[in-house]
């Protein structure tokens, strides 16, 4: 992408806010209060605003690989927790995609160096749901397949964070689990029932008083 291109169109971009509304980054400016956070993939394809028509000011966003939830990973768990106990955000969602490069890495018996550790977590994913990916036939449906559990996975490793349980119980924060799928461009929702999730694990996880 040409450099030049871009500033042309951030001038382009800005001419077109200040028609609609000349007040827009007076506005902007003062403060942002966005009910989403949204955790998702680092991959170039898979934009956060635009896939869900969303405006600046609207929603919280931490991108990774593979869009990880890893309770020692300063970085996710600072968004976390700025997000949900500062910004009182009432969703998150989790959102991963067919196709992603993170997922396909932690299949490989590959050494990738400082990705090692990063992509072990995705590993960990897999072994807790060895017994259904190795049924799974296609090497494709596998890793979609993974993708779609990982999700999960991430979603159930947010609630066990104590700012999303203490969150939930004094005023119904809820955690979501989505894929975008890249093959067609839609948002599907994997319809995780948040509170059955909690109630099966909060007995290990539990941190609230
Ligand atoms: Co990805």
């Amino acid at each position: 992408m040409d450099f030049n291109k871009i500033f042309a169109n951030n001038e382009k971009w800005v001419a077109k806010k200040l028609a609609l509304d000349p007040d827009y980054f007076t506005n902007l400016s003062k403060s942002q209060n966005p009910e989403i956070l949204y955790i998702g993939c680092s991959d170039s394809r898979v934009t956060a605003e635009e896939i869900m028509g969303a405006e600046p000011g609207e929603i919280f966003i931490h991108r990774n690989i593979a869009n990880m939830v890893i309770s020692t990973d300063l970085n996710v768990m600072s968004v976390l927790n700025f997000a949900v106990r500062h910004l009182k955000v009432k969703h998150i969602v989790v959102c991963g995609h067919y196709e992603c490069g993170g997922i396909k890495a932690s299949l490989l018996p590959k050494d990738l160096g400082l990705l090692n550790p990063w992509l072990r977590n995705i590993r960990d994913v897999y072994r807790i749901h060895k017994t259904e990916l190795n049924e799974i036939k296609t090497e494709k449906e596998k890793i979609n397949k993974l993708v779609e559990l990982n999700v999960q996975e991430q979603c159930i490793n947010l609630i066990k964070t104590a700012a999303v349980q203490l969150a939930h119980k004094e005023r119904g924060l809820l955690v979501h689990g989505w894929v975008f799928d890249i093959y067609t461009g839609k948002i599907i929702d994997l319809n995780l029932d948040f509170p059955k999730i909690l109630e099966s694990i909060i007995e290990i996880y539990k941190l609230e008083s």
